[in-house]
């Protein structure tokens, strides 16, 4: 069996994140979030209107997580912080002490088990009082996320070495302001996604200076921001549009955040000319995209010192002219994205099972961001409800997934430091409530303590952590 090898200081890990696992909804001072908020109101945009009231019940029984933690043997945590339990309306007028207890708690118990921390800040759940003074539509947003940002850093940066400041923009941005489906549900196509991008790249690239100018030399750590994105290949390889459309597709996608981040301050060539075409046509005077100033461009340009990606599958891109009414982030990318029947799919819809796509990812993000170094933060396979333990089908797709990620090391040369499986446990994944389950371990949600156990993948996924790497043991 071919031996695949990793890096002697290689980061293994698993993610979760604040309003997916920890519950506690309004416990001890914790302020709302957007997410509370949006699943409250009901109206069949999550599955049976569940929600994270509750969740896997992180909040009281962190010791439970930290076990799973410890029997994977992982050397990397990564989590997010709830922005509105540590501060209930978003600032730091009113600072929530026992919020900051429980984090304290949860990073200390880490780095006493020698697990180092990787601390998200805003993992989807913006408080609501952030969100009605605008949320990302506004530019204020940038300056309360500043501040919460230098908070977490003096509260938590003696400890926390490896931050993030935002998982995942473009989730964000299209599915929470564009479209409307994610909290808090703001649906302003061919506007919010660009509006909401935007402020999120600023506001990142302000939190990545503020700790550069008054952390970075006392406390030595990093910042970055989470990006994902899928592959893209062109339908027809022969095909000069399907080619471009391909580019397009990640023009619209990984390069929207990360160009700006890595490479120059400003959006990819691409995008600007789709949409600034298409607002022409529809009689407007400027641009749907907003544009950067010189200032703003200087500002964001370089503002990462690592590069996060977020992992889960593929597609292949045809030219494609939508036809449509009004603008929107669809039409103006102008693409259809296909997922090939050959490849096998999991619970979630959107996710067809193709590992070799990451190996390609990593090529192409090392070759066009400057070979920086990678962490993939996130990856994982969803699981239909009632799920099964003895999860086979699941462990096949980790197994290639790796053997991928130590080709783009070994033979592409791609400076990948470290893997995280999303997710630790079974939590609350988002419009799909507890009916997609990402976890290495199952959560039952009708027992009232929540027992975590063991899928077969926590096993397979605990014997490559020791061996850090797979093959040439025939119990991988
Ligand atoms: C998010 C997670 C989510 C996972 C699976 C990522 O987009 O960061 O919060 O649960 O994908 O859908």
């Amino acid at each position: 069996m071919e031996n695949y090898s990793f890096p002697a200081s290689f980061a293994w890990g698993a993610a979760t994140a604040a309003y997916q696992v920890e519950g506690g909804w309004d416990a001890d001072g914790k302020g709302p979030s957007v997410w509370d908020t949006f699943t409250h109101q009901g109206g069949d945009r999550v599955f049976k209107n569940q929600t994270g009231d509750v969740a896997c019940g992180s909040y009281t029984l962190w010791e439970e997580d930290l076990k799973c933690i410890k029997q994977l043997g992982l050397t990397h945590y990564r989590f997010s912080l709830s922005w509105s339990r540590l501060l209930p309306d978003g600032t730091t007028g009113f600072i929530n002490q026992k919020g900051i207890e429980y984090y304290n708690k949860v990073i200390n118990s880490l780095l006493e088990n020698n697990i180092i921390p990787m601390v998200t800040l805003y993992h989807f759940d913006m408080p609501q009082a952030v969100k009605d003074l605008g949320g990302w539509s506004s530019e204020k947003t940038v300056d309360i996320f500043e501040q919460y940002a230098r908070f977490c850093y003096e509260t938590f940066g003696d400890r926390v070495k490896l931050w993030i400041t935002i998982n995942e923009p473009y989730v964000m941005a299209r599915f929470a302001y564009e479209d409307g489906s994610f909290a808090p549900g703001k649906k302003q196509p061919g506007y919010g996604a660009y509006q909401a991008g935007h402020n999120m790249l600023l506001a990142h690239a302000k939190a990545w200076h503020n700790y550069n100018t008054h952390f970075k030399k006392q406390q030595n750590g990093a910042v970055s921001i989470v990006l994902c994105s899928d592959w893209a290949e062109p339908f027809d390889p022969s095909s000069a549009v399907d080619k471009e459309a391909t580019e397009r597709y990640l023009a619209f996608y990984l390069d929207w955040f990360a160009k700006p981040v890595f490479i120059d301050g400003d959006y990819p060539a691409s995008m600007k000319l789709k949409i600034s075409e298409n607002s022409k046509k529809e009689g407007l005077k400027t641009s749907r995209l907003p544009e950067f100033t010189e200032e703003e461009k200087a500002l964001i340009k370089g503002t990462a010192d690592f590069f996060c990606l977020n992992y889960y599958t593929s597609r292949k891109i045809k030219h494609s002219t939508v036809a449509s009414e009004e603008p929107s982030f669809i039409s103006d990318r102008s693409v259809e994205d296909i997922k090939d029947p050959d490849w096998p799919q999991c619970a979630p819809d959107w996710l067809a099972v193709v590992p070799w796509g990451l190996r390609k990812l990593l090529k192409y993000i090392k070759e066009t961001f400057n070979n920086p170094a990678i962490y993939i933060t996130e990856n994982g396979f969803g699981q239909d409800d009632p799920p099964k333990l003895e999860d086979i089908q699941r462990w096949k797709y980790f197994e290639e997934t790796l053997k991928e990620i130590s080709k783009a090391i070994n033979t592409d040369g791609v400076n990948v430091k470290g893997y995280l499986v999303w997710s630790l446990i079974d939590n609350f994944e988002w419009i799909h409530g507890y009916n997609v389950r990402f976890g290495l371990f199952h959560v039952d949600y009708d027992q009232a303590t929540l027992p975590r156990t063991p899928y077969l993948s926590a096993l397979k996924y605990s014997n490559v952590v020791k061996k850090n790497g797979l093959g040439g043991h025939a119990d991988t």
